[in-house]
C-alpha cells in the first residue's frame, strides 16, 4: 500500500499501529494491556506488512525470542515492567524462557500469520521464515506433547484460549475452590469500566491458578496431575490445526523437514471430532476432568473453517448467528441465557475471531467470509479500533486504539 492508495482510515489505522510499535514488539494498547501478548502480535505482524514487511518479520521473531526451552511460547513477554498491569512476572514467578513471561501459551495462530506475511513477499521472506519453521515446529510439538485430549487441545488456563471468561468455562471455573488466593489489587478495572471486565469470581480463580502453576514450577506433567481446569478447547484445537497445515506447506515450499506433521493433521482432524456436541448440534468446549460440555455456542466454534473443515451441520447456526445480529458474529449467542452485550467474551464481537472466522470461510470458498469481512469492515468504519463492540449496537467497548482491529482492518476488513 502506497500513501497514494491509503484511505483515512488505512491512515488511522497506520498512527495507531505506529502508537503502540515498542521497536521490536507491539503491545495491543497502552495502559490496559502493556506487553507483547501472543496472539495479538500474530495479527499485528499482519497489519506492518502492509506496509513495513521487515517490521513484521521482526514482531514475529520477537515473540520467538521468548520461546521456553521446552518449546513453549508464552502468551505474555513481560519486555520492560509496567506496574499498571496486573499480574506481572513477580506474581507468575516463571523461569523457564530466555525473557520475563507467563507460564501459559495461547492459540497458535502465529504459524498461519507468519504464512500471511511470507506469501507477500516469497524472496525477502525465506530467510527469516527458515529462522522461524523450526521454532514454530517446537512449540506444535509442544502442544502435542502436552495438550492432547483424545488428540483435541485442552487449555489449563481460561487466558490460554484467549476468550478470558467465555461461558465455556463456568462449568470448569465453578470446580476450583479460590481459598487462599490471598489479597491483590486488579489494575485492569482502572483502565476500562467494571461492567465490560471479568467479575471477582473469575479472576480469584485466575489468580488462584496462576498461584497453582507457579507452585508446580509450570512443570507441565506436574500441571497434567493436578490441575483442576483442562478444558478441551475449540480455539486451540482449530489454531493448532489450521497452523499444522500451514507449517506443513511451509516446509514443503522450503524443503525443510517437517517432522510428524502429515499424522499430527490426522490426530488434529480427530480430536476436532471430539469436540462435536450432538445436543447442541456445534462444536464446543469439553471439559475433560468432569467429562461435561460447555453447552456453549462461541464465536470459537465457527473457527472450524479456519482449520480446513467445512461441516454442513456448522451452516444453520452460522446463519442465525449472522442473521440475529446486524454486527459480525459475536462472542455468545445474543439469544442465550448467559448473553452480556459489554462483557468481554461473553457476548461482544471482536474484529480478531471475526477475521479468523471469516478467512476460513473464504478459504473455504463460502460466500458468508466476505459478508464477514463487509461487516467487520463497517463496524471498524462506524465505531472505530475498539477491543471489542456490543452486538447489538456496535458500541465500542474495552480498550480504545487497539492494535488488533488496526491490523485486522489493514490486512482484511478494510479490503472489502
Ligand atoms: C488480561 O489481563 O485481561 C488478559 O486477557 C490476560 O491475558
Amino acid at each position: 500500500m502506497n500513501d497514494m492508495t491509503q484511505s483515512p482510515l488505512d491512515r488511522d489505522a497506520r498512527a495507531i499501529m505506529q502508537a503502540n510499535d515498542r521497536g521490536r514488539y507491539s503491545i495491543p494498547t497502552s495502559g490496559l494491556y502493556p506487553y507483547q501478548w501472543n496472539w495479538d502480535s500474530a495479527v499485528a505482524a499482519a497489519g506492518y506488512a502492509e506496509f513495513d514487511l521487515d517490521r513484521a518479520w521482526l514482531e514475529l521473531e520477537t515473540l520467538f525470542s521468548g520461546q521456553w526451552a521446552n518449546g513453549m511460547v508464552p502468551h505474555i513477554l513481560f519486555h520492560k515492567v509496567d506496574p499498571g498491569y496486573f499480574p506481572g512476572p513477580d506474581v507468575w514467578g516463571c523461569e523457564g524462557g530466555p525473557i520475563a513471561s507467563s507460564g501459559i501459551s495461547q492459540p497458535p495462530i502465529a504459524p498461519t500469520f507468519a504464512r500471511m506475511v511470507w506469501e507477500k513477499d516469497r524472496a525477502a521472506g525465506d530467510a527469516p521464515m527458515r529462522r522461524l519453521f523450526p521454532k514454530m515446529l517446537a512449540w506444535h510439538q509442544w502442544f502435542m506433547d502436552w495438550r492432547l485430549d483424545r488428540g483435541a487441545v485442552c487449555v489449563t488456563h481460561p487466558w490460554e484460549a484467549g476468550r478470558d471468561n467465555a461461558p465455556d468455562w463456568d462449568g470448569a471455573m465453578a470446580a476450583i475452590d479460590p481459598t487462599g488466593v490471598g489479597d491483590y489489587q486488579r489494575r485492569d478495572t482502572s483502565h476500562v469500566d467494571s461492567d465490560a471486565r471479568p467479575t471477582k469470581y473469575d479472576y480469584d480463580r485466575y489468580i488462584w491458578l496462576v498461584q497453582l502453576g507457579r507452585r508446580l514450577k509450570w512443570d507441565e506433567a506436574a500441571l497434567l496431575k493436578e490441575n483442576p481446569f483442562r478444558v478441551a478447547d475449540p480455539t486451540m484445537t482449530f489454531a493448532l490445526l489450521r497452523s499444522a497445515r500451514d507449517l506443513l506447506a511451509i516446509g514443503q515450499a522450503l524443503d525443510l523437514d517437517t517432522g510428524a506433521l502429515q499424522d499430527d493433521i490426522k490426530t488434529l482432524e480427530a480430536g476436532a471430532d471430539t469436540l462435536w456436541n450432538p445436543e447442541l448440534e456445534a462444536y464446543d468446549a469439553r471439559d475433560v476432568r468432569s467429562g461435561l460440555w460447555a453447552g456453549s455456542l462461541s464465536n470459537a466454534s465457527f473457527m472450524c473453517w479456519y482449520a480446513g473443515i467445512d461441516n454442513p451441520a456448522m451452516q444453520a447456526p452460522l446463519e442465525k448467528m449472522m442473521r440475529d445480529s446486524a454486527y459480525p458474529v459475536p462472542s455468545y449467542p445474543v439469544d442465550g441465557e448467559k448473553f452480556d452485550s459489554k462483557r468481554y467474551w461473553r457476548g461482544p464481537s471482536w474484529a480478531v475471531m471475526n477475521m479468523l472466522i471469516g478467512v476460513g470461510l473464504e478459504d473455504c470458498g463460502k460466500p458468508e467470509g466476505t459478508l464477514l469481512r463487509q461487516k467487520t469492515g463497517d463496524l471498524i468504519r462506524n465505531f472505530g479500533f475498539a477491543e471489542y463492540y456490543n452486538p447489538l449496537d456496535g458500541t465500542p467497548a474495552g480498550g480504545e486504539s487497539f492494535t488488533w482491529p488496526a491490523a485486522v482492518w489493514l490486512s482484511w476488513a478494510g479490503r472489502a
